[in-house]
C-alpha cells in the first residue's frame, strides 16, 4: 500500500505534540492504518527553538508555501491558529486538491461556511476535531456514532483554561491572574487568553457542535457570551454554602420556539457529574432522542491529548485516501443542501433558576423590599442567606430562586438597582439544575 505524505504547518505547542506522536507512536499506526504516515514537511517561522524531535534532513523549514505546493503531500495539518495566515494556507490548500486537519476553531466559527464550500466543491475532506474538546471524540460521535439521534440538548465545559481556573480558585483559593499564568504557562490558554476568559473560545466550540447536531449553519454571532472575568471568591464561597459549583458552561437546547445557546458561568450542584470536571478537564453531555444522555470526559487542553485528536484525523484521512472514499462522511454531520438557518433564541427567553447577590444597607425591611420587587416580577425566591453585621456598612444579601424568565430578572434587577439601600450592581449567576 502506498505511504500517506504529511505537511504541518504551525509547530507550537499543537503541532509538536503531533509530529511526536506520528513519529514515536509509528509503529501502532501502521499496525492500524496498513501503511506508513510520513511527516514530510513542517513548516515554521520559527525554525531555531528545540522541540525535543529529530526530524530528518529537510524536513523542518521556514517555508509555508512550499508546504502547500508540494505535489507528494496528500494531507496539510494547521496548526497556525488564528483566522489570518491559516485561513489563507487552507484555502490555498484546498485549491490544492489536498485534504486537510486543522484544529482550529476560532477560523471553522467564523469561516467555516466559506471552507467548506471550497472543500466541497474540490472533492476536498475537512477534518476538525481537535477544535472543540481536546482529546474528546465529540465531532466524531456527532458525526457518526450519533447520526441515527435527533439531537435535543448538550452541555458542556469546553475551555480547559477557564476551568483550570475556576478549580484552582475554588480548590485551592489562587488568585484568578495566577490562576491564569500557570494555565498559560502549561499551554493550555490561546494566544491571546481574553479568547478564553471572556468566554469566546467556548462559544467557537459550541457553534460548531451545534452546527454538527442540528444541521444548522454555524452561528457563532447569536450565541450569547459571558466570561469568567467577574467571578468572585465570595460568589465561589456563597455557591459552595448552596450546595453549587461554578463552571463555565455551554449549553444548547431545543425548544418548540427555536434554539438556547449560551456561554456563561453556571452554578450546578455537587452531584452534577460536570461538577466533578477540574483543572484543564473537559466533558461535554450529549441528549438524543434513542441515546439518552451520553457523557465524554477527557483532557480539552494541553500538548499530546489535542495532538491525538489531530493524529485521528489523519489517519481518518489517510483511509479515506487509500480507499478512494473522500466526502464519505459530510463536513457537518448533514449533506449540504439540508444545512440551514435557525435562529437562535435571545436571552431574554431562557427561562432557569438563579442566584442573586445584592449588597445592601444592613437596615430593617431591606430583605422584603428586595423579594417584593423580585415577587411583583413573577420571581420566586427559593432559599435566603442574608449576613448581618450592625453596622452601617452594605452587606451581601445572596438568594437562590426558582425558576424565573430572564426578561422578569432583567426587569426586576433595573428597580432594585434603583434603590438606594441597593449599593453595588447585583450579581446574577444562572444555576442550571438537571431535568428541568
Ligand atoms: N485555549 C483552549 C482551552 C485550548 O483552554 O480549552 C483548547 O481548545
Amino acid at each position: 500500500m502506498r505511504k500517506i505524505n504529511i505537511g504541518l504547518i504551525g509547530c507550537g505547542t499543537v503541532g509538536t505534540g503531533v509530529a511526536k506522536l506520528l513519529l514515536e507512536n509509528k509503529d501502532i499506526i501502521i499496525e492500524r492504518l496498513g501503511t506508513e504516515i510520513v511527516l514530510r514537511r513542517v513548516a515554521d517561522i520559527d525554525i531555531k527553538k528545540d522541540r525535543g524531535i529529530k526530524f530528518e534532513e529537510g524536513v523542518f523549514i521556514d517555508d509555508a508555501q512550499k508546504v502547500v505546493d508540494d505535489p507528494e503531500i496528500d494531507i496539510i495539518v494547521e496548526m497556525i491558529g488564528g483566522k489570518g495566515i491559516a485561513k489563507d494556507v487552507i484555502l490555498k490548500a484546498i485549491k490544492n486538491g489536498k485534504q486537510v486537519v486543522t484544529a482550529n476553531k476560532a477560523l471553522i466559527a467564523s469561516h467555516g461556511k466559506t471552507i467548506f464550500k471550497e472543500a466541497y466543491a474540490k472533492n476536498v475532506d475537512i477534518a476538525f476535531e481537535a477544535s472543540v474538546g481536546g482529546c474528546m471524540p465529540i465531532i466524531k460521535a456527532l458525526r457518526e456514532a450519533l447520526v441515527g439521534n435527533r439531537i435535543y440538548a448538550m452541555t458542556g465545559i469546553l475551555n480547559g483554561t477557564c476551568n483550570y481556573i475556576l478549580t484552582q480558585i475554588t480548590d485551592k483559593e489562587s488568585l484568578f491572574q495566577e490562576a491564569l499564568l500557570e494555565a498559560q504557562k502549561k499551554g493550555f490558554a490561546e494566544a491571546d487568553p481574553t479568547l478564553d476568559i471572556e468566554g469566546f473560545d467556548t462559544a467557537h466550540k459550541l457553534s460548531i457542535l451545534m452546527s454538527l447536531a442540528y444541521g444548522i449553519n454555524i452561528n457563532f454571532n447569536d450565541i450569547y457570551i459571558e466570561g469568567i472575568t467577574k467571578i468572585t471568591p465570595i460568589d465561589i464561597m456563597f455557591a459552595k454554602q448552596f450546595g453549587y459549583k461554578i463552571k463555565l458552561l455551554a449549553i444548547t437546547k431545543k425548544r418548540e420556539t427555536g434554539i438556547e445557546a449560551r456561554v456563561h458561568p453556571t452554578m450546578i450542584p455537587f452531584d452534577n457529574l460536570l461538577s466533578s470536571v477540574n483543572g484543564s478537564l473537559n466533558a461535554i453531555t450529549v441528549s438524543g432522542d434513542a441515546v439518552g444522555d451520553l457523557l465524554l470526559y477527557g483532557y480539552g487542553a494541553g500538548m499530546m491529548p489535542t495532538a491525538s485528536a489531530v493524529v485521528s484525523d489523519i489517519v481518518d484521512l489517510s483511509r479515506n485516501i487509500l480507499f478512494n472514499s473522500k466526502g464519505r462522511v459530510p463536513f457537518l454531520s448533514y449533506q449540504m443542501e439540508y444545512v440551514k438557518d435557525i435562529s437562535i433564541l435571545p436571552i431574554d427567553d431562557i427561562v432557569t433558576e438563579y442566584y442573586f447577590r445584592f449588597s445592601a444597607l444592613d437596615q430593617p425591611g431591606v430583605l422584603s423590599k428586595i423579594s417584593g420587587i423580585l415577587g411583583e416580577h413573577n420571581i420566586s425566591i427559593k432559599s435566603v442567606n442574608q449576613k448581618s453585621r450592625k453596622t452601617n456598612e452594605p452587606v451581601p444579601i445572596v438568594m437562590v430562586t426558582h425558576i424565573a424568565k430572564e426578561s422578569d430578572v432583567k426587569k426586576a434587577f433595573n428597580v432594585i438597582s434603583s434603590l438606594n439601600i441597593v449599593c453595588d450592581k447585583p450579581v446574577l449567576i444562572r444555576i442550571e439544575e438537571e431535568d428541568k
